[in-house]
């Protein structure tokens, strides 16, 4: 079980979508401020992930004392060495990725899914349900990641600005995502109304004609996460059920990748990765987006 809030509780997503892929166990993410008010299930023998930046905030840490009480095992994924929650986990992995010191959690996120993904290749060795051609290959996707993450800083800064200067007079905005883009849409949704305070939703892409489709016209600005990975076709179809509806799509997608670039009002690339790897790649984008929307406000 993934006990978290806010930007570490999406953090949590992705790292279920990776342990269920990487190591086939069940995970379970959870909201702290309902896990700890309600009653759950919780059994000697579960491991608790408790993902948080500060390493003190009140909801994680007594849903985390409350399950230790029941016998769970505590692993603590803490930015803040020395805080409450790394004191209270038997065992944990600190993120290191320095003091976040304005509002928004960005590099503690990244950081955060990084240890994730470490977390999950190596309980998926012990376990051996990964090949070790598949772990090798793994860990040259995330040693490639700084290389990555430095070529959008230095490629895309302009043409994220120009977006948020385009689009800076909207009044909501959608994100969509699906697979491990899902919480990263969510995430890219949170850090705009964090920064610029204008209204965002994040949702899974396909579940969006369940509902939020009757939102979209000329006025919405529709952010789709739609790098190359399995579900890019899928995710090019809900692009264009949107346009069909005249709304406006920005779209993070893989360098090279023409289909969507031609579909697109506005992209901002990243560099091509492994699906697991790419949600450190594309949350970039919508973080420097957030942030520019946020000072040409
Ligand atoms: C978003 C943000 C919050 C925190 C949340 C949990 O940018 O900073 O959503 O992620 O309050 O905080 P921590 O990770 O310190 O437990």
């Amino acid at each position: 079980v993934i006990v978290a809030c806010g930007t570490s509780w999406h953090a949590g997503l992705v790292g279920e979508y990776l342990i269920e892929e990487l190591c086939r166990l069940n995970v379970e993410v959870e909201y702290a401020s309902e896990f700890r008010y309600r009653n759950p299930v919780i059994s000697s023998g579960d491991v608790i992930i408790a993902i948080s930046q500060s390493g003190e905030t009140a909801d994680t840490l007594v849903a985390l004392e409350n399950a230790k009480k029941q016998g769970a095992t505590i692993f603590g994924i803490v930015n803040v060495v020395g805080s409450s929650i790394a004191r209270m986990a038997h065992a944990g992995a600190y993120t290191h990725a320095g003091p976040e010191i304005g509002v928004a959690s960005t590099k503690a996120f990244t950081a955060q899914l990084v240890v994730l993904h470490l977390f999950a290749l190596k309980l998926a060795e012990l376990r051996g349900t990964i090949t070790p051609e598949r772990f090798r290959e793994l860990v040259h996707e995330l040693d490639a990641v700084p290389d990555k993450v430095a070529w959008i800083l230095q490629h895309q800064e302009e043409a994220i600005q120009a977006i948020a200067r385009r689009y800076i007079d909207a009044h909501d905005f959608l994100y969509l995502g699906r697979g491990y883009h899902f919480p990263i849409a969510l995430e890219g949704a949170l850090k705009l109304k964090e920064i610029s305070y204008i209204h965002a939703e994040g949702y899974p892409a396909a579940e969006m004609k369940h509902g939020p489709i009757a939102l979209v016209d000329e006025q919405l600005p529709v952010v789709f996460v739609a790098t190359r990975d399995p579900y890019h076709e899928k995710i090019v179809s809900n692009i264009q059920e949107i346009i069909a509806r005249k709304g406006k799509v920005i779209a993070v997608v893989t360098e090279g990748d023409q289909v969507v670039t031609d579909l697109a009002e506005a992209v901002m690339t990243v560099p091509a990765a492994d699906e697991t790897v790419s949600p450190l790649l594309s949350v970039i984008p919508l973080q420097l987006l957030a942030y520019y929307i946020g000072v040409a406000r």
